[in-house]
This record gives structure tokens, C-alpha cells and sequence, in this order.
């Protein structure tokens, strides 16, 4: 896990890092409804989740907010022959190809070690494919210039296994947290934390902190948060993993609500009971290619050995 999740700054992989300093840059009092206050903090570096800290712009970038990643028409996300290579010729993908199309839902499966981190980790350009093409939104990210990787990073929304909330921050801080980084207003975060906290399923536990929430709730607030700059892709790596099977079909039927508002959701996951539920496309690696895609359940081919369960 310390690996799929690995952003320790010694990573000569880690792409991107942001600025030392991340700032909650106003006072927020919400508007009667949140009695917690919201306090202007500098926060350490260390502190900010992993992936909160991809999407912190540098300061200069907040003010050149036009300054977008819009996928263009066509595939939202695209792979032509990506290898890539870890540190002593492991490889974390073999050559796949596989294109994605803007508004679908797809399941990326297999068991651990198949890739599936190494392709997301590749989508958010947290890894540079070693070979072939990456290609999102209709960039190839080979091509994109460093000092966009935070635009990139702000247009698609991501989820992880462990949820990354900042731990002594509220639900609704954690979400408006991510808006203030990219550089909203506060009348705009006031308005948007509560509109989205109600949309994932947290009306009224805007005030709780991550350990007084379930597990389940935890991961809504991660959701909240991925989706508060209405990213048009939305990936989510092993979302359920931490969750029983009931709470795991309230977070997909909730993935599932997101892309039926035209979001791209792609889900990385080894959770065989949820594919076979949702009937959704499945794309299956397998020691770092891809050995199946098709619409339906984990494992359908009847002659299957059952090899990449
Ligand atoms: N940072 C890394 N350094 C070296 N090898 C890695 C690294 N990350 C992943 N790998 C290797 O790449 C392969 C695919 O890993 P990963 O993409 O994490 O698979 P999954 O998410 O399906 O479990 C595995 O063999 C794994 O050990
Ligand atoms: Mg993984």
C-alpha cells in the first residue's frame, strides 16, 4: 500500500510537487449553519494529504484561474502502448492500449501487483510512462509542460483507499479546504461545501471530524472533496477497500449517481462482488497488460482460469 500510495518526496518519480507552504488564505464563517468556525492556518506541508497537496496551484497560478486543463472532444482518457518501467526492469505496465470514452464508468481489475495504481498514478501524471502515450482529455501528457501538471490534476477528481482526510479538520473543512487552494471565494465555498456535503449523502455532518465519521462517511467526505472543482474525470484507486460490502454498494451507487451527470468514473478495484453487480465495462490487467475488456462482471469468460481473480 506504501508503494501504490508512495509520495514521499525522495520519490525520483513524484512529479510535480507543490509548494512548501500551502495557505488557508481567509477567516470562513459559514453562514449560520456550521457553528465550528473555520481559522485561518498556515498548514505544514506534512500535514496536507498527498493528494490535496497535487492540487495546490502555486500562488502565481491563483491568479490566472482561466488558465484551465478543458478536455478537448474525443476519448477522455487514451493509453497507445504505455510501458512502464519501475527501478530494476519491473514492470508496472506492458504495453497497454485502451481508449476510455468521455461519460463512461469502467472498472479497472486484477489482482494485487497488476498495474492498476501504475495506470491511474500515470492518468494524474504522478508517473512519467516510460514508452507509448498517455493521453487525457485529449493531451498527451508526455507533452504537457510541468508547470501544468496542477491543472491537469485539478480537472480530474481522485479517491483513494485510506482517504487522506486532513485528520483534525471538520467534514466540511476538509471539502472547503480544496476549494480555497485553487483559489474560490469564501462567499463561494460557503455556498458550494454545503451543496456537496448534501450531495454525497452528509446533510448535517459538515461539523464532525474524520474519526467521528464511519468509514463509509470518511470516504463520502473524500468523494466531496474530489469532486468540489466538478472535475470531468473522476478516478477512484480501491475506494471500497477499507469498507464492509454494504458500505462499499452505498460508495459505489454514489460513483455511480456522479456519472450519471456525465463525469468519466474510473475505478480501480479487486472487489469482485461490486463488479459483478454493477455490470459496468471491466477492464482486467494482468501482470501489467491488459487481458480482458468487456461490459459485465468481473470474470466472465467461461473458459477463464480464473488467473487474475
Ligand atoms: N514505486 C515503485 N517502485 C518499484 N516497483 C513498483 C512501484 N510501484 C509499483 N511497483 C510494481 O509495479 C507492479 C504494479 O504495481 P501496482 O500498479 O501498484 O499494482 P496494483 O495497484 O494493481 O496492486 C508491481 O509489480 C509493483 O510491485
Ligand atoms: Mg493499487
Amino acid at each position: 500500500m506504501a508503494k501504490a500510495n508512495g509520495r514521499s518526496g525522495s520519490d525520483p518519480e513524484m512529479e510535480g510537487a507543490a509548494p512548501p507552504m500551502a495557505r488557508i488564505d481567509d477567516d470562513i464563517h459559514d453562514a449560520g449553519s456550521t457553528p465550528r468556525a473555520f481559522t485561518l492556518v498556515e498548514v505544514p506541508l506534512e500535514t496536507v494529504p498527498a493528494d490535496l497537496a497535487v492540487v495546490t496551484p502555486p500562488s502565481s497560478e491563483k491568479r490566472r484561474r482561466g488558465d484551465v486543463f478543458r478536455p478537448g472532444p474525443g476519448p477522455m482518457v487514451q493509453f497507445q502502448g504505455v510501458i512502464k518501467r519501475y527501478d530494476g526492469d519491473v514492470r508496472g505496465l506492458d504495453g497497454v492500449s485502451v481508449s476510455i470514452a468521455t461519460g463512461e464508468f469502467v472498472f479497472l481489475v486484477g489482482q494485487s501487483g497488476s498495474g492498476k495504481s501504475t495506470f491511474i498514478r500515470l492518468c494524474i501524471r504522478e508517473l512519467r510512462a516510460t514508452s507509448g502515450h498517455v493521453i487525457i482529455g485529449g493531451r498527451d501528457l508526455g507533452e504537457l509542460k510541468r508547470s501544468k501538471v496542477p491543472y491537469l490534476r485539478r480537472a480530474i477528481g481522485c479517491v483513494f483507499q485510506d482517504f487522506r482526510l486532513l485528520p483534525d479538520r471538520t467534514a466540511s473543512e476538509n471539502v472547503a479546504y480544496a476549494l480555497q487552494v485553487t483559489g474560490h471565494s469564501r462567499q463561494e465555498v460557503n455556498r458550494r461545501v454545503p451543496e456537496i456535503l448534501a450531495l454525497v449523502g452528509l446533510d448535517g455532518k459538515g461539523d464532525r471530524l474524520p474519526r467521528e465519521l464511519s468509514g463509509g462517511e470518511q470516504q463520502r467526505v473524500s468523494i466531496a472533496r474530489a469532486l468540489v472543482n466538478q472535475p470531468r474525470l473522476l478516478i477512484a484507486d480501491e475506494p471500497t477497500g477499507n469498507l464492509d460490502p454494504d458500505t462499499s454498494q452505498g460508495i459505489m451507487d454514489l460513483l455511480t449517481r456522479i456519472n450519471r451527470t456525465g463525469t468519466t468514473v474510473l475505478v480501480a478495484t479487486h472487489d469482485r462482488d461490486t463488479v459483478d453487480r454493477m455490470q459496468q465495462r471491466v477492464i482486467a490487467l494482468h501482470k501489467g497488460r491488459i487481458v480482458r475488456d468487456a461490459e459485465g462482471g468481473y470474470n466472465e469468460d467461461p473458459g477463464d482460469t480464473g488467473e487474475i481473480a
